[in-house]
């Protein structure tokens, strides 16, 4: 039996220039399978993203464009000619079952640690450390060393090297990863981003080196096949911003004017990280992100964060998002596409597979039977 509440998920989607078949989206998940010595994607990963196909659109997990933002290990990178290679099977096997796949493009910034990255100091836009433990290793964050003009156009440069790579590999489009405190969200938000230059201070400032990566990343991919994911009000990696609205409002209006694909905006209810890095919560800063937003991007709007199939469509009818994306959900569910159309069950995911292990929490979660 269909779902009739929730058709609207199912109609066709134009996305910047890629048309897809369903406003399903996987959302980036990082799940550190990746080769540790190459790092890059195995035959495993591109079994994982196969068997997820059936979304409208895959964003990939995580990919870095620099040694310098090697944070999790087992993540994979874009930076040479064997990653290349590697993606290059999880696109073609994603495109042999006519899905589409997004590579989430990534720096970590100062949300790593030298011990993981051959005794390489993080890099910031300020000398400020992310108050708390380091997620892998356990022991405090690092002062990183705040990025100098040249250093920042040398990123600059390793991002459009990256889209070069990835449009070499065969990727659909291009996600920027905006969110969740890694660097470009440190330079877009005030609690870590305190530079005196052209790239701190006011919010035009602070959004310029996102808006130079992305300008990058369109003079490889074109307008229509990059977009960005952002957290205006997460505070996962230590962050807070004293005004998102007016910030996201600016971004997304110059974001507009560059008419690029879409926005993966992430609605956190983030009280546990509030409570951790002693922030104020994010619901005391805003209830309504999407109504906030919404007119200042005239493009796709993909909803993100703790949505189910019925507020996803909800969101979609009343115009407010007009695609959805699923991070825990399609850890454990393959075929999510298929388990909403016919209102199926779905199946747990199991939280300590989530950064370890092989197959096991990876692949064998299989599709619905009877
Ligand atoms: C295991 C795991 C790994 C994740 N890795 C990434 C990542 O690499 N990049 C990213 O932007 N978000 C990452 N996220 C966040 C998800 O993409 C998504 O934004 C979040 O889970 C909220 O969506 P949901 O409520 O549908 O799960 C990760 C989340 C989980 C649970």
């Amino acid at each position: 039996m269909s779902n009739k509440n929730v058709d609207i998920l199912f109609n066709p989607l134009q996305l910047g220039e890629i048309l897809i078949n369903n406003r399903i989206i996987m959302s980036s998940l990082t799940r550190m399978r990746c080769d540790k010595i190459t790092k890059a994607p195995n035959n495993l990963v591109a079994e994982y993203y196969s068997q997820r196909a059936s979304a409208g659109m895959i964003i990939t997990e995580s990919t870095f464009v620099s040694e310098r933002s090697y944070s999790w290990p087992g993540c994979p990178g874009i930076m040479d000619q064997t990653q290349v290679e590697g993606w290059k099977k999880v696109i073609e096997a994603v495109h042999d079952k006519k899905g589409k796949i997004s590579l989430q493009i990534w720096h970590s910034g100062r949300a790593t640690h030298s011990q993981l990255q051959q005794g390489l100091q993080p890099w910031a836009p300020s000398a400020i450390a992310i108050n708390g433990p380091n997620d892998i290793l356990n022991i405090p964050h690092e002062i990183p060393h705040e990025m100098n003009l040249d250093e920042i156009q040398l990123v600059i440069n390793q991002f459009k090297k990256g889209a070069y790579l990835a449009k070499e590999a065969g990727f659909d489009a291009l996600e920027l990863h905006g969110a969740n405190g890694y660097l470009i969200d440190q330079f877009l938000k005030s609690n870590s981003n305190k530079r005196k230059d052209s790239y701190g201070g006011c919010i035009q400032n602070r959004c310029k080196f996102c808006l130079e990566v992305i300008d990058e990343l369109i003079s490889i991919f074109g307008k229509g096949r990059v977009g960005i994911k952002v957290s205006p009000i997460g505070r996962f990696n230590d962050m807070y911003d004293e005004d998102p609205i007016e910030l996201y409002t600016y971004l997304f209006q110059e974001l507009d004017k560059r008419q690029i694909a879409f926005i993966e905006l992430m609605n956190d209810k983030d009280e546990e990280n509030a409570y951790n890095y002693g922030l104020p919560s994010s619901q005391s800063q805003t209830q309504n992100l999407y109504e906030k937003l919404r007119k200042s991007f005239t493009g796709v709007i993909i909803g993100n964060v703790g949505l189910n199939a019925e507020s996803a469509a909800e969101l979609i009818r009343n115009g407010l998002i007009n695609a959805v994306s699923f991070g825990i959900p399609y850890v454990s569910n393959p075929d999510l596409v298929e388990r909403i159309k016919f209102d199926l069950p779905h199946t747990q995911a199991n939280p300590d597979t989530f950064f370890q292990g092989d197959q096991i929490g990876y692949t064998d979660y299989l599709p619905f039977q009877k």
